[in-house]
């Protein structure tokens, strides 16, 4: 049954918001907006919009250094976020500049992630949703994140890019605001990441690796890194490692991809977006675009897992194997010190986790005969 409150967005509740401006201080306002204010494009007519995104952690990874061939390895585990995504840091920012337009109604294209995002800041915020997904290639948990939060929910007979195409036309045309990361304030919001690496470490990285799919990603944190540089809280850029499927690698291939095709769901795009803006993040930065396989793509998904405890969606783990790639070729030097970014929950496709074989270990419940099936060694 749907929850029926009448429609008031959250603009509206200045009385409310102002109690929020007020009470405003380190331990009570989190999110991005209260945190970055200063590097974001907000003023006092943006409505205080917040999930608490962001600030999530930067683990060190020791184990998975060695796997990947560097001395030091973080992960910046956007998993963390509301919604499980790096997507809540700009769409907080889009949906909030979205009300303080006028929009009532937001619209995305999305391969999930964005969905998820758009639903829950527009739930939050008292407005509606839409999002266009392809059909039978969105991961479960993310299109249940869009149905609970009361979007609507609408599949497209094609991929990605065409989706995107339509959700551009419509936003042209009718009155409702466009929250992909074409929207320059997704991207604004996207590089808070770039800045909470470098508040944790001390300054940029040296290395940078991550997934690509529209491109929005990589030039926030190309982005964020030259903010902070230009600011003085950081002496220099990264070198960027963009990860593409090998199937759905139009950067790598310098042409678009008609039919993409890879079980990381969330980068099955053809046509990147930010294509131009992607390509000049990786390349002024000195790094590469790299086509990662499938079976890589997993082999990484499961080491970060085994080896530091740490569950990632599938594209997430394409950063890794491409960095470990570069490495093995020599193109990045083994005493780096690198980050790579999980940019989703592993809990969002749990399916691909289990393998189809999968069976636990049944047995009755009996401390004696569980001892003895599990070999464990007596007290003496
Ligand atoms: N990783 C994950 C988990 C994603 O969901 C996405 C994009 C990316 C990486 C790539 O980021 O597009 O900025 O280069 N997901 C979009 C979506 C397309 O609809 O959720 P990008």
């Amino acid at each position: 049954m749907p929850v029926r409150i009448p429609y008031q967005p959250l603009s509206m509740r200045s009385g409310e918001l102002e109690a929020t401006r007020v009470s405003a201080d380190q331990r009570t306002v989190r999110g991005v907006l209260a945190r970055y204010a200063e590097f974001l494009p907000i003023s006092d007519a943006t409505p205080a919009l917040s999930l608490a995104e962001g600030d999530t952690p930067l683990l060190p990874a020791p184990r998975l250094a060695q796997w990947v061939g560097v001395d030091d390895l973080h992960l910046k585990y956007e998993g963390a976020n509301p919604t499980g995504s790096f997507k809540d840091r700009g769409m907080v920012v889009a949906v909030a500049k979205a009300i303080e337009a006028g929009s009532t109604t937001i619209i995305c294209a999305s391969t999930g992630n964005t969905s998820a995002s758009a639903a829950a800041y527009a739930a939050r915020a008292g407005i509606k949703a839409v999002v266009l997904l392809p059909a039978g290639k969105v991961a479960r948990g993310k299109l249940a994140q869009a149905v609970v939060a009361g979007a609507t929910v609408v599949t497209l007979d094609g991929n990605f890019d065409q989706a995107l195409a339509v959700a551009r036309d419509l936003a042209r045309d009718y009155r409702v605001a466009l929250v992909n990361s074409v929207n320059p304030h997704r991207i604004a919001g996207q590089t808070t990441a770039a800045f909470e690496v470098c508040d944790v470490l001390g300054d940029a990285p040296e290395v940078v690796a991550l997934p690509v799919g529209n491109g929005g990603n990589v030039t926030a944190y190309s982005e964020g890194f030259r903010i902070y540089k230009a600011a003085s809280r950081s002496t220099r850029m990264p070198l960027f490692i963009g990860a593409q499927a090998a199937g759905a690698a139009p950067l790598v291939h310098g042409a678009p991809v008609e039919h993409p095709e890879t079980v990381a769901t969330a980068i099955r795009i053809g046509n990147p977006a930010s294509w131009t803006s992607a390509v000049n993040a990786v390349r002024s930065s000195g790094g590469e675009f790299s086509a990662v396989t499938d079976d890589a793509i997993l082999q990484a998904y499961h080491a970060v897992a085994e080896l530091e405890g740490v569950f990632c969606e599938p594209a997430s783990a394409a950063g890794i194997a491409a960095l470990r790639i570069a490495v093995r070729a020599g193109r990045v030097a083994s005493q780096t010190q690198a980050v790579c970014v999980l940019t989703g929950n592993g809990l969002k496709d749990p399916d691909r986790a289990m393998p189809e074989s999968f069976s636990a270990m049944a047995l009755s419940p009996d401390a004696a005969a569980l001892a003895d099936r599990l070999a464990l060694a007596p007290r003496s």
